[in-house]
């Protein structure tokens, strides 16, 4: 059961006034943070600009679902597809992402965030791995919201890669089945996402958690991700809570 009303949060309080049920909020929440690009360049800035505004939102959007009370968050943070960015806009975006996960990691174990990643993370530089694997190591026994990065991450490669693994274990074809190929994806304790968001208006999933977004509801906003607010964050939600989720079959609305 959700807190009595004065013992709730000020975000709580805000999602209870747009009429959001605490009770039923979805478990997991995984996020497309798209837009950046399109943020600077209508401001005249380079894109690597855009990206370190993106960061300040996800720190916001994460504590904002910590106190919430979402369990799981997943954002796509670098697809196995952008290394075909220009090599200035990669190696940015990796030395961000790396100072990020070193700045944040006080505040996150503090506020009882369990960190996770996704993705093939063998091939991202050095650096950015040892801070991931620190922050991992750091927050493995924390109680709080789960924060799943995606990095170098694509749904594809990541069915590819467990069925590498079904294959090495020696699996007969006849013993394959759905529930044993989630179990080899790479977070396999981590449910399927609720909800997926995407910023920016793109109406695509550029190839993020194919496997388990099967039967997620989805959010598109037309905010790019650097615009994105506690407001939109809400909305997705909101509209979360309005869908029948029938998962193929027949539910009475
Ligand atoms: C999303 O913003 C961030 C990453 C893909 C790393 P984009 O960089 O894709 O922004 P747009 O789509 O070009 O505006
Ligand atoms: C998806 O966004 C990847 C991330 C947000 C990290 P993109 O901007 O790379 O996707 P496309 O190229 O528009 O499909
Ligand atoms: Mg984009």
């Amino acid at each position: 059961m959700v807190n009595p009303e004065n013992r709730m949060n000020a975000i709580q309080l805000q999602a209870k006034s747009l009429g959001i049920d605490l009770d039923a909020l979805p478990s997991h929440i995984a996020v497309i943070m798209d837009g950046n690009g399109r943020w600077a360049k209508k401001r005249g800035l380079v894109r690597l600009l855009g990206h370190r505004e993106g960061y300040k939102t996800l720190r916001r959007v994460l504590l904002d679902c910590s106190e919430l009370g979402i369990q799981y968050l997943t954002v796509y943070a670098f697809s196995s597809e952008n290394w075909r960015r220009p090599q200035e806009e990669v190696s940015g975006l990796m030395a961000l992402i790396e100072a990020a996960a070193r700045d944040e990691l006080r505040l996150m174990h503090q506020n009882n965030v369990r960190v996770r990643v996704a993705g093939r993370v063998s091939e991202v530089p050095q650096g950015l791995q040892n801070a991931l694997h620190h922050g991992i190591e750091t927050t493995r026994s924390n109680s709080g919201i789960t924060f799943t990065l995606a990095i170098n991450y694509g749904g594809r490669a990541e069915i590819v890669d467990a069925v590498k693994t079904l294959i090495k274990q020696g699996i007969d074809a006849e013993q394959v089945s759905e529930e044993l190929i989630s179990a080899n994806l790479y977070n396999p304790d981590i449910p399927d996402p609720d909800l997926m968001v995407r910023t920016a208006g793109e109406m695509r999933w550029s190839n993020f958690l194919v496997w388990q977004s099967s039967y997620s509801e989805l959010y598109v906003t037309e905010k790019s991700w650097p615009e994105f607010g506690t407001d939109q964050l809400l909305e997705g939600i909101c509209q979360y809570q309005g869908r029948i989720r029938k998962f193929g079959a027949v539910v009475d609305d």
